[in-house]
């Protein structure tokens, strides 16, 4: 196995491992991107950062199920100065990636202005898709907005910017979307964030299983692994070569990550599985990867990165 590499380039970011946190889970804290940093994980994403610090919503705010997980954290994190002092202050070769998720357009535009104006050349990740912000819909659902949002933002920021970005259901919402992040230069986008207010219900207790937004949540894990796969491969099929693809949802094993991949990711991330085994799931990912690679005959990530096939007679 020791001929096989897992290594990724994203814009100018190196990862030895193409496995990476999604923003959210474990890495709220210095704390907790450290350990990750310290694990077999490629890099490490921050919490989405606001302006300011947030509480987040009120407990019991996530649950786990046996196919996956519910969330209704609402952006509970440090601040956005927070973030760009632990990046700058944090001394390892691998990429931090910077995630931003502003309540309002003016507060993304503001975020964004300190971070062109900061130190900080490595990605920034746009997060257009929380949907446990009370009263304020994904930003990623309404085309006009996103297209208001990039248009305002490459006014001013010349970094490397990507865009996490909500599942989509219906080719014609991929044509659209597609359509309009093509326009700009883009270095990533992130397919997909949780499957936003879904349901998890407590038969015995009849009740639902996390507090805010009346049991509405983000829903991950392996319940949401073949939406991760048809958003990646669609937007694959439809954005500029150059827009690279995180692939996020429903990863909890290499042969997940290998179908992501298959699809199109250039580099995964986890959430529910990172939730629920530790930084150590990443060593035990990029074993199982390598070695469904080592099964197969590749070598490296593109050797099969983006060559789904259509289906075998
Ligand atoms: O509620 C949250 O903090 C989740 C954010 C997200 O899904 O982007």
């Amino acid at each position: 196995m020791t001929d096989i590499s897992i290594a990724a380039t994203i814009g100018n970011e190196k990862y030895e491992y193409p496995f990476i946190n999604a923003a959210g889970v474990y890495d709220e804290t210095a704390a907790q991107m450290n350990e990750i940093l310290d694990s077999q994980a490629g890099g490490v994403t921050t919490k989405s950062a606001t302006l300011v610090s947030r509480p987040g919503n009120p407990l019991p705010r996530y649950f786990n199920t046996e196919l996956g997980s519910i969330n209704s954290m609402g952006l509970p994190n440090q601040g956005l100065d927070y973030y760009l002092n632990y990046i700058e202050e944090t001394n390892t070769d691998k990429p931090i990636d910077l995630s931003i998720s502003g309540t309002s357009m003016a507060d993304n535009l503001k975020a964004l202005k300190k971070v062109q104006s900061s130190n900080f050349n490595g990605l920034t990740e746009l997060n257009l898709s929380c949907p446990n912000v009370i009263g304020k819909p994904q930003v990623g659902y309404d085309y006009d907005a996103i297209e208001d949002t990039l248009a305002a933002v490459f006014e001013f920021f010349t970094k490397p910017l990507g865009l996490k970005l909500p599942p989509y259901f219906d080719l014609q919402q991929y044509d659209a979307v597609a359509s309009i992040l093509n326009k700009y230069p883009l270095t990533y986008i992130n397919a997909i964030n949780s499957v936003g207010n879904g349901l998890v219900v407590d038969a015995e207790t009849e009740s639902v299983v996390i507090k805010p937004k009346g049991g509405f949540g983000g829903i991950g894990g392996t319940y949401i692994k073949p939406v991760a796969l048809a958003n990646v491969r669609a937007f694959r099929q439809r954005l500029n070569p150059e827009i690279k693809i995180i692939g996020t949802g429903g990863v909890s094993t290499g042969k997940d990550a290998f179908e992501l991949i298959l699809c199109g990711a250039d580099i995964v991330e986890v959430g529910t599985i990172l939730a629920k085994e530790g930084p150590a799931v990443f060593e035990r990912l990029d074993t199982e990867l390598k070695a469904i690679m080592e099964a197969k005959g590749y070598q490296k990530l593109s050797d099969f990165r983006g060559k789904l096939k259509e289906y075998q007679e």
